[in-house]
């Protein structure tokens, strides 16, 4: 079996790691991957949003299954050019991916539906956001309605923090078109659980929870990022809170889109809040998380090829999905200076001591490997160093003494991954 997997992640490198897994793959090729992911398949110079080429090599190369790994390609439309040649693809369709293309969409289909989410509005006009604003209570929570790179949400402590957010997303258009429509949120508090599920159109079966840490720095200050660390189970997900999700938000939004006329076949990540009052949905995302896909891939025990090819036939019911009774943590090695300016091309050592172990994964995300072999650093998030252990401390321990094994110019990382709720 040949696979084709899209993006240059380190969530793409886990994926391509567990896909690696299965006795029956013969190759495995990544459009654009990256200096790590170069180790187990072969990369090739196209970009996740070059479709058409995507597709001439999907066909030539006689892939048989082709994984789309990116928020953008999906939301573009890229499983409905692949099915329309007749390519078998792993994803949702554009009509479905909108669950995470526009917030607005999500909002109106949880309120429809009765899915637990925070309150809110929806503004085309920025004269009535600031209107709105002036009755408004604080903090409340601004959000560009679509694709922003994980920075299109604003929590503004009060109306004048407020009004500058309303003029940046939809006057100046920080985020582009994606400030076009703006969603104004309740504020609400409580523990953030990112759970990802395999769904198949119809059934949803959800994998082990995780946490990940957003802000660039320790106590969760600094500015937001793609994502700094995440461990895995949270242990604030508990059986009675799994429960109530998968009748009242997992099954419900399956169900709906389904209704709507918008199947959905692919990764549902449900981005929860605790609250007081009960598990709600801050986000909806159509792919793995990133650096989520890394702590939890990691602890699957099913065979991913055989989940995923589920998902496509329609026959996600006949999967046992199981899970390490373990613990994972994934802390990101990046550049100093990450998310804002940073620099690149520093030669990385010490990867070598991550070969043939069991409990370790260096996943790759900004490097690449230069003419002369040495793998390099290339973005912001460079790696991300996970390991596994019998419970949360174990993990931790392990990941951030292998953090020491790695050296690059200006490797900055958080000290305080998973550290609040050591188990
Ligand atoms: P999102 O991109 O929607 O996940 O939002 C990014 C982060 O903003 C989330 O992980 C939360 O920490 C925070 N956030 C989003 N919506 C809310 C909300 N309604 N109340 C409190 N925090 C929020
Ligand atoms: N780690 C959050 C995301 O992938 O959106």
């Amino acid at each position: 079996m040949k696979v084709l997997i899209i993006g240059s992640g380190g969530r793409e490198h886990a994926i391509a790691k567990a896909v690696a897994k299965n006795p029956n793959i013969e190759k495995i090729y990544c459009a654009p991957g990256n200096g790590g992911i170069a180790s187990i398949a072969e990369c090739v110079p196209i970009g996740a949003m070059e479709f058409e080429k995507l597709v001439d090599f999907a066909k030539e190369k006689a892939i048989d299954l082709s994984i789309v790994g990116m928020d953008d390609p999906l939301v573009g439309g890229i499983v409905d050019q692949f099915e329309k040649e007749g390519l078998r693809v792993f994803g949702p369709n554009k009509a479905a991916a909108i669950l995470e293309g526009s917030k607005s969409f999500s909002k109106e289909l949880m309120k429809k539906y009765r899915i637990p989410t925070a309150a809110y509005e929806t503004f085309l006009d920025p004269q009535k956001a600031l209107e709105y604003l002036k009755n408004a209570d604080y903090p409340i929570v601004l959000k560009a309605d679509g694709l922003a790179l994980g920075k299109g949400v604003l929590i503004c402590q009060n109306e004048e923090e407020a009004k500058a957010g309303v003029s940046a997303i939809m006057v100046e258009k920080q985020f582009g078109d994606a400030g076009n429509t703006l969603v104004i949120e309740e504020f609400m508090t409580g523990r953030e659980v990112s759970v990802l599920a395999f769904v198949d159109g119809k059934t949803v079966i959800p994998m082990t929870s995780a946490q990940d840490h957003k802000r660039a720095c320790d106590n969760d200050k600094g500015l937001n990022t793609g994502g700094m660390g995440t461990f895995s189970p949270s242990p604030f997900y508990t059986k009675e809170v799994h429960d109530f999700c998968q009748a009242s938000i997992y099954q419900p939004t399956v169900t709906a889109m389904a209704a709507e006329g918008r199947k959905f076949c692919g990764i549902l990540f449900f981005g929860l809040m605790l609250t007081e009052s009960g598990p709600k949905v801050l986000e909806y995302n159509v792919r793995f998380g990133d650096p989520e896909a890394q702590v939890v891939l990691l602890r699957m025990k099913t065979d991913l090829i055989t989940v995923l090819s589920a998902c496509i036939d329609g026959t996600l019911d006949e999967i046992d999905l199981e899970f390490e009774d373990n613990a994972a943590v994934c802390v990101v090695l990046a550049s100093k200076g990450y998310p804002l300016h940073y620099e690149k091309g520093f030669a990385i050592k010490g990867l070598e001591h991550f070969d043939d172990t069991e409990d370790y994964a260096c996943f790759h995300a900004g490097t690449l490997k230069d003419n002369a072999g040495t793998i390099r650093t290339n973005g912001g998030r460079v790696l991300g160093v996970t390991a596994k252990g019998r419970n949360l401390k174990e993990a931790r321990d392990k990941a951030y003494e292998a953090t020491k094994w790695v050296e690059f110019e200006n490797k900055y990382m958080r000290t305080d991954i998973g550290k609040a709720v050591e188990g």
